[in-house]
């Protein structure tokens, strides 16, 4: 079924994130337009509060009253949030007490010693579920400067030391092995801390002030893709996306889906608080198959189950590889995706590190399983509108944790 018409996609999660944690970093209030309401960063408002900051909303505005971290009193629960565990484990590393943070089922089977292990050598102290789960009790200290390579490319683990380091003693430097989104930098460049940032490697200054600031939260392309690729794999579709964050470490699926074939046109880049925002115009087109793999897997990390999707439309074989993260995150997203596939007639071969696609088949309606996971649930909602046909989610309220009222939005383009 093709689309016409426009859309803005809800506020940006990483940035909604990072706008609260680095809000509660600084000196003074700090004003979010546009934050992302959804359960994920719902998570983060309450830890915040939990850790002493005060946050009111006042009209469309969200206030974040700074640098007031104290030592909780009750148990920090991130919910289904791998961002609201990982950067908060960064902060409570350097509050002077004991800090205890716990998940969901799912949250509590991903891996944490990612963070604890720098944070130690930093000088915090971690007890964590067999040294690598939540719950994990953390012991604030005063930090001491690292020089740390990752042995994976993860936004969440660098953004976790860059705010630990920020308040350390001497300088806190990270090396990526490959480059992951990079709003944590952005951001704290414009609460006006100082960072050296050379190709994958960032140095960062301790016992540095940040200054409040009024930030306006771009549209998420996380979110922007469902649609997107519902316009591009459905010929005559025409569809504006508005005020999305267009931060190339973010757009490598727009990149992806030119190189399969479609029309994509980005206008009126904008500058705001340190982030790129456009419009994006997407007209129909048909697909061919393309390969993702190495440097391009961080900069689609969260995008690869809809782009599976539009892979499942392409004529020819995709190839998704070196994507053995998606195994770790809200649920293993290569299993999710290939069962979900097969249930429907895609032509899926599972691989360790990503998986095998031919397409385009003639698909029959089903019932998919969602994992509690939003975005299986989304990239599987958007299957259903490209072929016609049906397709029943077992869990539909789980794509509140990232994009609130979904379904509607996707409803009125249709
Ligand atoms: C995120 C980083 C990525 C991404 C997640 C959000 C962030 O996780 O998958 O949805 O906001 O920093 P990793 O750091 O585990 O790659």
């Amino acid at each position: 079924m093709s689309i016409k018409g426009e859309i803005t996609p809800p506020g940006d999660k990483s940035i909604s994130h990072r706008s609260l944690i680095i809000g509660a970093l600084a000196k003074g209030t700090t004003a979010i337009r546009g934050l992302l309401e959804s359960r994920d960063t719902m998570s983060t408002l309450k830890a915040l509060i939990a850790l002493g900051t005060e946050i009111k909303r006042d009209g469309e505005l969200w206030l974040v009253h700074g640098d007031q971290f104290k030592e909780p009193c009750s148990i920090i629960d991130a919910g289904n949030s791998g961002t609201t565990a990982r950067l908060l484990s960064g902060i409570t590393a350097s509050i002077d007490g004991m800090s205890i943070i716990t998940g969901d089922n799912s949250l509590t089977n991903r891996p944490m010693e990612r963070v604890i292990k720098p944070l130690e050598q930093m000088g915090a102290k971690f007890m964590a579920r067999q040294n690598k789960y939540l719950p994990m009790a953390i012991r604030g200290a005063k930090l001491r400067g690292i020089s740390y390579k990752m042995p994976i490319a993860s936004a969440q683990v660098k953004s976790a030391l860059l705010l630990a380091g920020i308040k350390g003693i001497g300088t806190t430097e990270v090396i990526e092995p490959i480059k992951s989104r990079d709003h944590t930098e952005r951001m704290l460049k414009f609460f006006g801390a100082t960072l050296d940032i050379i190709g994958t490697r960032i140095a960062i200054p301790g016992e540095q002030t940040l200054e409040a600031r009024e930030v306006i939260v771009p549209g998420d392309p996380s979110s922007a893709i469902f649609p997107a690729v519902w316009a591009t794999a459905t010929k005559d579709s025409e569809l504006l996306i508005k005020d999305v964050c267009v931060n190339p470490t973010r757009t490598g699926f727009i990149d992806v889906l030119k190189r399969m074939g479609a029309d994509i046109s980005i206008e009126d880049i904008k500058d705001i608080a340190g982030e790129k925002v456009g419009d994006a115009i997407i007209k129909g087109r048909d697909l061919t198959s393309t390969t993702i793999e190495g440097h391009e897997i961080p900069l689609v990390i969260d995008e690869i189950p809809i782009l599976a999707v539009a892979a499942a439309f392409a004529r020819g074989r995709t190839i998704i590889k070196d994507a053995k993260e998606l195994r770790v995150k809200e649920t293993d997203r290569i299993s999710a995706m290939v069962k979900g596939f097969a249930a429907l007639g895609v032509k899926v071969e599972e691989m360790e590190d990503g998986m095998v696609i031919d397409g385009p088949l003639e698909l029959s309606s089903g019932a998919v399983e969602t994992f509690g996971d939003h975005r299986i649930a989304m990239a599987f909602y958007i299957l259903g509108k490209i072929a016609d046909i049906n397709i029943w989610l077992d869990n539909q309220e789980c794509v509140d944790i990232s994009y609130p009222g979904f379904f509607n939005a996707m409803e009125s383009l249709g």
